[in-house]
């Protein structure tokens, strides 16, 4: 990959399999509001979570290289998916620049704010099946214990704005259970569409389970790695996301209110 010119003014460059990556540019948006934000949904390939590992290791080398068109000054990985399966191909695609993704942010928080040392971790069949999370929390503690459960029909109920919706209760209720006889303190939604669903999920595991967000955990590793590389864009103004999709700009858009709160700015249909 040749090197680009990068500067403070560079845009941060965000991808995922779809909408869902919208939990991680609104988080993004609200710890760092003057920056540039370019982000990639590949929606004509989602869902990427049922996906083989090969499979997603092309598309993340595809959908860094999309990305890289743009000359971003860094890499969020907003699909927990890919950052289970995939990181390192982000990585050796996008040269030197910083790379996160976000599920080891989460798994960070996770590790740091449990106090029982019990963790509940939900994601994807891919996610879960990797173990990448569970791996991350014991390469910082051994001594925590993680519980995991993949539901993978979080995904569909989330993008069928399901939110509050008595499906989605019995849904939770059955894939929540086992985690919630577990004893876990500290819950990491590990997929990008389940804070769509954080009301519900928090009124099933109950006060005494303290949910972890990989959006707002990714975003402050985000600008805390920005602020010491003297990287944070010194502008004072929020600019609106430059959206791109590889198919169906229409349901984004629709998806887009649901995930952001707000009317959505152009978006730019791209092929893949
Ligand atoms: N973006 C995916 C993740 O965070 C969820 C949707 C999918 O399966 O592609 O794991």
């Amino acid at each position: 990959m040749p090197q680009h010119k990068i500067s403070a003014d560079s845009p941060i460059g965000i991808f995922d399999s779809g909408v869902g990556g919208l939990t991680v540019v609104k988080a993004v948006q609200a710890c760092l509001p003057s920056e540039r934000i370019i982000y990639f949904g590949d929606t004509a390939r989602v869902p990427y979570g049922p996906k083989s590992q090969v499979t997603i290791r092309k598309y993340a080398r595809e959908d860094t290289e999309l990305l890289m068109k743009h000359q971003p000054k860094m890499i969020i990985v907003a699909c927990n998916t890919v950052s289970a399966l995939a990181l390192d191909v982000v990585q050796q695609t996008s040269g030197d620049i910083p790379v996160i993704g976000v599920l080891k942010a989460g798994a960070e928080l996770a590790a740091r704010q449990s106090r029982s040392g019990r963790i509940g971790v939900i994601g994807t069949q891919a996610t879960i099946h990797s173990n990448a999370y569970a791996c991350a929390i014991n390469e910082l503690d051994p001594n925590l214990e993680v519980f995991s459960k993949a539901c993978p029909l979080f995904v569909p109920l989330a993008e069928e704005g399901f939110i509050d919706h008595p499906a989605t209760r019995l849904v939770a209720g059955e894939y929540l259970s086992e985690l919630l006889t577990s004893k876990i303190d500290t819950l990491v939604l590990g997929c990008t569409h389940y804070p769509i669903l954080r009301g519900m999920i928090e009124s099933i595991s109950g006060a005494g389970v303290n949910i972890i967000d990989s959006a707002e955990a990714v975003a402050s590793k985000a600008k805390y790695l920005l602020a010491s590389e003297g990287m944070l864009n010194p502008g004072t103004g929020q600019a609106m996301p430059h959206l791109m999709v590889s198919d169906l700009p229409q349901k984004f858009r629709e998806l887009y209110r649901l995930f952001m709160g707000t009317e959505m700015p152009d978006v730019e249909l791209v092929g893949m």
